[in-house]
């Protein structure tokens, strides 16, 4: 499903809005609400207007669960943190509990913290084959990645693992990413995607032929819940479907 807005802002507004729609009824369906965030710079508006009014007064914090999508190797003070970035955006705005935040810890080895953030999840989503995150939200970064899953790397071969660490090439660079099984099976996928310097790259993923080593966010396909593309004019506009409609 693809929603195209006028602009940023209105992106950022609608996922605040599928945002609080999900965490309320999970919560009243579920008693809590599960949720892994993307990094990056998209998703920062987003958050900013999900940490005031009148977004959070709608939501019971005590029952909600934020995840990562991914995490850079980096110290959770470094400005490259994803953390950082989500708790100077939304964390540190809101009446949630410290239990309740799952931070994929980027200060240690690699491999150490993607097995300690899979033992997390697992015993979260006990005993469940796979995790089922009520709402995950990914960014595309302008070569096709989505997460920490880059075109070409060894993450994109996993099919059992919930998470793994990922050496990024052209970074120089270990991540630690969420495998793409894992996100798949989330009850809804949201995508937030701005600004006409992705809008090349996102008519070959949404259009182009299916190309995952090269174009991994073409990976990203529920297996039971929905994914829906919240994007501006900008990174829309070299859509056929929307030059069509
Ligand atoms: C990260 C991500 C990543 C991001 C894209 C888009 O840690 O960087 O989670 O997948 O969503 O790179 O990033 P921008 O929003 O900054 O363009």
């Amino acid at each position: 499903m693809i929603s195209i807005f006028d602009d940023s802002e209105q992106v950022a507004r609608a996922a605040a809005e599928r945002f609080v729609a999900r965490a309320r009824n999970a919560i009243d369906l579920q008693g809590r609400f599960s949720v892994a965030l993307a990094g990056g710079s998209t998703p920062k508006r987003a958050y900013e207007l999900i940490a005031s009014e009148p977004f959070r007064d709608q939501i019971d914090w005590s029952h909600v669960h934020l995840f990562f999508g991914d995490e850079r190797a980096v110290p959770r003070a470094h400005p490259e943190s994803n953390y950082r970035m989500v708790y100077e955006k939304l964390i540190s705005k809101l009446p949630i509990p410290t239990e309740n935040i799952h931070r994929i810890v980027g200060e240690v080895d690699p491999r150490d913290s993607a097995r300690a953030y899979e033992e997390d999840l697992r015993h979260y989503f006990e005993g469940k084959r796979w995790p089922r995150f009520d709402l995950v939200l990914l960014g595309m970064g302008d070569d096709g990645h989505t997460a920490s899953l880059f075109p070409g790397t060894e993450a994109l071969k996993d099919e059992t693992a919930w998470v793994t660490s990922n050496w990024i090439e052209k970074l120089k660079m270990p991540r630690i990413t969420l495998t793409a099984p894992a996100l798949n099976h989330a009850a809804h996928i949201l995508f937030l995607v701005t600004g006409r310097d992705k809008s090349a790259r996102l008519r070959e993923v949404l259009e182009g032929p299916f190309d995952p080593r090269r174009l991994p966010a073409q990976l990203i396909q529920a297996n039971e819940g929905i994914v829906e593309w919240l994007l501006d004019q900008e990174a829309a506009n070299k859509l056929q479907m929307k030059q069509a409609g």
